[in-house]
């Protein structure tokens, strides 16, 4: 079973991009599940009904997401309705949407759960506590994790408190892809962050000289999504049948540009 998990992707640049390099990655790795962050899905920052009806629409499974999955505020029903769309699990209880979900691909039960780190973010309970609580109960023959964080310590230190439990575990939200992807002794492959799906002729999606400008004057800036030099960063694990990974290959694309 093969499991594509796609980076934070980043706006309607980000969103064709990903439509466009669908075929292509479908051609190379052939995945049995397909997994994107879209918590920049709508206008850069946040995810809506449409925006991700747009993903799923390009052969996305499920949907994983992060600290701005509550940005517009017309997406909570939607988020309590969609079942294939997941936020951070240790958010508060009330919140809406859920953090985890169990999907059928490949003739398996394949959990995926969504995490927030807790360095830098806004969390209601420890993301260690909270991933070892839903793997208790989560019914699934292998399972894969979003890890939303900011630094990397706090994503290697998951990536080895879960080894041998998970199949993988995905770092998101920096949108810079690392290099450290591999498959760690106990069977669960880990990457620091796969990083986004969005231009890289930007400060993580945003025009660079607007992330400057707000960055040299500490003033509030308007930002906006840039469109340049499209990307989609993600990677790939192949999941055995004891639920584990035999192998994690990191997939940085190019759009293809005739499409967009
Ligand atoms: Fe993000
Ligand atoms: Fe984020």
């Amino acid at each position: 079973m093969r499991v594509l998990f796609i980076g934070d992707v980043v706006g309607g640049p980000g969103r064709r991009g990903l439509k466009a390099a669908m075929p292509l990655l479908r051609e190379r790795h052939s995945p049995d599940l397909v997994i994107v962050n879209g918590e920049n899905s709508a206008g850069g920052v946040g995810i809506t009904e449409k925006t991700a009806t747009a993903l799923f629409d390009t052969g996305v499974d499920v949907i994983t997401s992060g600290n701005h999955v509550y940005r517009h505020r017309e997406a909570y029903d939607y988020l309590d309705r969609a079942e294939r769309v997941i936020r951070p699990a240790n958010y508060p209880h009330a919140n809406p949407g859920r953090g985890h979900v169990v999907v059928e691909a490949g003739g398996v039960r394949v959990g995926v759960i969504n995490i927030s780190g807790a360095v830098g973010l806004q969390v209601a309970r420890s993301p260690f506590h909270e991933v070892d609580n839903i793997l208790e109960r989560i019914e699934a023959d292998c399972v894969i994790v979003d890890f939303h964080a900011e630094v990397t310590s706090e994503k290697v230190a998951m990536g080895w408190h879960l080894d041998g439990r998970v199949a993988a575990v995905f770092g998101t939200h920096t949108h810079v892809p690392t290099a450290d992807g591999r498959v760690l002794p106990k069977g669960t492959a880990h990457i620091s962050d796969v990083g986004m799906t969005g231009s890289r002729t930007s400060v993580l999606g945003v025009k660079p000289e607007q992330a400057l400008e707000a960055l040299i004057t500490q003033m509030p800036v308007r930002f906006e999504t840039a469109e340049e030099d499209v990307w989609v960063m993600g990677a790939v694990v192949e999941v055995n049948s004891k639920g584990q990974a035999d192998s994690i290959e990191q997939v940085l694309l190019p759009a293809p540009t005739s499409d967009r």
